[in-house]
């Protein structure tokens, strides 16, 4: 499945999201993800690959500050329609990449980049383009996952769903040198969960919806997943969750 398609519609993901959503040990992410995200009042917010804006926005609509600024910009116009059925006139949108960003110079204080720098192909354009928009000073928050995120289903679908390469483009340890280049002051916060995983067919939705997975029979994951759930009561998934801040010099 292509980028373009993965994202087209917010289905593939809310897919992802619904499994974090009823099994994580800490339902607190987007909570957490807000706190050390926010900025001052009055602050210009620029959010790149936002997504449909419920992981951060609309599980905190009560704690948004309505002097601030709200940009949000994605590649895919499914996701700006489905951002803007939450945020509505609080945010303005934009269908861009973040490769080339339709913005002025030194037009923001703050840019977030949530899950979405590991799947961006020319890397270095980016986070040129970011430094480029963001004021000197001002900071860039970019979520990701460590090494070892999903590593027990890893395991068990093995080679058609290489789902580690996005911690090996861009994770909490491979990010890190490569803002470098571009930013100062680049430190880690790690966000302590894990899923407990009770039914197996959400595991298998998270799978499927995976832009990572390239097709194959999935039945003997199933069982797999399926004696576990017998025999230890769930089927336990290791998550690696972060945030990634760093500032322009
Ligand atoms: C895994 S989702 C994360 C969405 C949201 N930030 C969140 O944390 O829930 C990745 C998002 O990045 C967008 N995206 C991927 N590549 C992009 C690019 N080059 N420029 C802008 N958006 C991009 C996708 O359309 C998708 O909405």
């Amino acid at each position: 499945m292509s980028l373009e398609e993965q994202y087209r519609t917010d289905a593939n993901l809310q897919a992802r999201i619904g499994l974090h959503a009823r099994f994580s040990t800490n339902p607190g992410w987007g909570r957490w993800l807000f706190e050390r995200e926010a900025p001052g009042p009055g602050a210009r917010i620029l959010e790149v690959g936002c997504g449909p804006a419920t992981t951060l926005w609309g599980a905190n609509l009560e704690r948004i500050d309505p002097s601030w600024q709200l940009t949000l910009a994605d590649f895919s116009p499914g996701m700006i329609e489905a951002a803007r059925a939450v945020l509505g006139d609080r945010a303005e949108y934009f269908v861009a990449d973040v490769q080339e960003l339709p913005f002025a110079d030194e037009s923001f204080d703050v840019v977030l980049a949530n899950h979405m720098l590991y799947h961006v192909p020319d890397r270095s354009k980016a986070f040129a383009e970011i430094r480029r928009v963001l004021v000197p000073g001002g900071t860039l928050h970019a979520a990701t996952n460590g090494r070892g995120h999903f590593a027990e289903l890893q395991a068990l679908v093995g080679a058609n769903w290489p789902f580690w390469r996005h911690n090996e483009a861009f994770g909490l340890e491979t990010g890190p040198p490569q803002l470098e280049a571009f930013f100062a002051d680049v430190r880690v916060e790690r966000f302590e969960t894990g899923l407990v995983v009770t039914e197996v067919e959400p595991v298998l939705a998270y799978v499927r919806s995976s832009e990572s997975y390239r097709g194959g029979d999935l039945s003997e994951v199933a069982e797999m997943v399926e004696a576990a759930i017998t025999r230890d009561g769930a089927f336990r998934i290791r998550t690696t969750p972060g945030l990634i801040s760093c500032c322009k010099p």
